[in-house]
C-alpha cells in the first residue's frame, strides 16, 4: 500500500492552491457580503483547466484522474467554496454525466464547450416538493413526437442563472415510477426557461443558486441522455461521482479552517504566551487534525476506487457523510480559537463555518448518505478490506 501522490497530482495539487491563495482569496469576502458570483474567476479556473479535469482532451477536458481533482477541490476550498461549488457541478454533475452517457453528437456540441469552462452548465434534479425524495418529480416531459414538451419547477439550482445548458431531470411517464424519468439538455435561452430570482442564503452566499421555471419547453428528442427511462438511474450514477467532489469541498473547508486555527493561535498571546501552548487550544488542534486526516484517507479512498473502475457509490457516500460533518465540528472549533476575532468577517474562519453547512445538505443530505451506505451493506456490498476493491459479504 502506498500513500503518495504522482508527480503531476502533486503539480495539480500546487497550481490549485497557488490560484485559491494568489487569486480567490482577495475579494472573496466581498463577494460572500454581496453575492457576487466569480464570473472572472471561473473564466480563469476554465483557462487553467478545472471546469473539466476529467474529461478526455478529444473532447476539450484535462484527461485527468478523479484523484487530482479531489486536490483541486481540496485546495479551491480552503478559500472559495462559492467558486468550488460551480467547479464541482460543472465537473462532476455536468461534464461527466456527458461524457459517460451522452452521444457522440451530444458531446460535440455541448461537453466540449462545457470542459473548457467556456460555457458552465446546471444539474437539475430538485424541486420544491422532490428533495431526498428524487423519484417523486413533479416536472413533466411530455412526448410529442418529434420533440418533449417540458414543464415544471427546479429549485436552489447550482449555476442557475449562469449556467447555458441545464441537465434537467423529468417525468415522462408517472405510471412507470423511477423507469418513467428522463435526464435532458436543454439550453437556457430556450423559449420558456425562466430564470428565478437568486437566493440570500446562509454559506456559499456567492455562489449563483436559482429556481428555475420551465414552461412549455420544446426540447428536442436527440436531446435526451440515454435510453427512455433511464434519467433516474443517470441522476443516481451521476450523483455517486458528485458525492465524492463535495467530500472533496467539504475536507477542504475543513483543512482550511484547521490552517487558519493554527497560524492565529500560535500568533495570538494570553497569560504570557501563544494560545497554541495552552492545552485547551493545542488539544482542540489535534483532534482537528485526526479528524481531517480521517476524512482525507476516506475521501482520496473514494477516488481511487472511481479511478481504478471499482465499485465506489458506498465509499463516496461515507467520504460525504464523514468530511461534511468533520468540516461543521471543525469549523465551530475553529471560531472558538479565534475567539471574537473568529465571529467577524473579516477573518475569514466564520465564512468557511458557514460554507461547512450546505455539504451535509445538498448532492444528498447527511441523512440520503446513510439509506444508501446502509442499504448497500445489508445487501453485502461494503468493501472491506479496501484497497484491493474485492468484496467481502457481510
Ligand atoms: N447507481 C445506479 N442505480 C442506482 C443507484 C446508483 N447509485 N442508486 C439507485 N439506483 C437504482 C436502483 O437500483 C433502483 O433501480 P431498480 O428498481 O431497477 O433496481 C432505482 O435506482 C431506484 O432506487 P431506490 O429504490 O434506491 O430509490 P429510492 O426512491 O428509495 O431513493 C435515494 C433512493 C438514495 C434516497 C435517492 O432518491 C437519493 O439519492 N436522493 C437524494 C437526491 C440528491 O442527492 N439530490 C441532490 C440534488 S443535486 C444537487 O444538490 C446539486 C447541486 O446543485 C449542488
Amino acid at each position: 500500500m502506498q500513500f503518495k501522490l504522482t508527480e503531476e497530482q502533486l503539480a495539480v495539487q500546487a497550481a490549485a492552491r497557488e490560484f485559491a491563495q494568489n487569486e480567490l482569496k482577495e475579494g472573496v469576502i466581498e463577494r460572500d457580503t454581496n453575492m457576487t458570483f466569480a464570473k472572472e474567476q471561473i473564466r480563469k479556473m476554465g483557462e487553467m483547466g478545472f471546469m473539466g479535469m476529467m474529461v478526455s482532451p478529444e473532447y476539450g477536458g484535462s484527461g485527468m484522474d478523479t484523484m487530482s481533482y479531489v486536490l483541486a477541490m481540496e485546495e479551491i476550498s480552503k478559500v472559495d467554496n462559492s467558486c468550488s461549488v460551480c467547479m464541482s457541478v460543472n465537473n462532476s454533475l455536468v461534464c461527466w454525466g456527458l461524457e459517460e452517457f451522452g452521444t457522440e453528437a451530444q458531446k460535440q456540441k455541448y461537453l466540449t464547450k462545457l470542459a473548457t469552462g467556456e460555457q458552465i452548465g446546471a444539474f437539475c434534479l430538485s424541486e420544491p416538493e422532490a428533495g431526498s425524495d428524487a423519484t417523486s418529480q413533479r416536472t413533466t416531459a411530455i412526448d410529442m413526437g418529434d420533440h418533449y414538451l417540458l414543464n415544471g419547477t427546479k429549485n436552489w439550482i447550482t449555476n442557475g442563472g449562469s449556467s447555458s445548458v441545464h441537465l434537467v431531470i423529468a417525468q415522462t411517464d408517472a405510471d412507470k415510477g423511477h423507469r418513467g424519468i428522463n435526464a435532458f439538455i436543454v439550453e437556457t435561452d430556450w423559449d420558456g426557461v425562466e430564470i428565478g430570482a437568486k437566493e440570500d442564503k446562509l454559506g456559499i452566499r456567492s455562489s449563483d443558486t436559482h429556481t428555475i421555471m420551465y414552461n412549455d419547453v420544446k426540447v428536442p428528442k436527440e436531446n435526451r441522455i440515454g435510453e427512455d427511462g433511464f434519467g433516474f438511474k443517470f441522476a443516481m450514477k451521476t450523483l455517486s461521482g458528485g458525492r465524492i467532489g463535495i467530500a472533496a469541498q467539504a475536507l477542504g473547508i475543513a483543512a482550511g479552517a484547521y490552517e487558519l486555527a493554527v497560524q492565529y493561535s500560535k500568533e495570538r498571546e494570553a497569560f504570557g504566551k501563544p494560545i497554541s501552548r495552552h492545552q485547551a487550544i493545542a488539544f482542540k488542534l489535534a483532534d482537528m487534525a485526526t479528524d481531517i486526516e480521517a476524512a482525507r484517507l476516506l475521501v482520496y479512498r473514494a477516488a481511487w476506487l472511481k479511478d481504478e473502475h471499482m465499485e465506489y457509490t458506498s465509499a463516496a457516500c461515507m467520504a460525504k457523510v464523514f468530511a461534511s460533518e468533520t468540516a461543521m465540528k471543525h469549523t465551530v472549533e475553529a471560531v472558538q480559537v479565534h475567539g471574537g476575532y473568529g465571529f467577524v468577517k473579516e477573518y475569514h474562519v466564520e465564512r468557511l463555518m458557514r460554507d461547512a453547512k450546505i455539504t451535509q445538505i445538498y448532492e444528498g443530505t447527511s441523512e440520503v448518505q446513510r439509506i444508501v451506505i446502509s442499504r448497500n451493506l445489508l445487501k453485502g456490498q461494503l468493501y472491506i478490506p479496501v484497497f484491493n476493491g474485492e468484496k467481502m459479504t457481510v
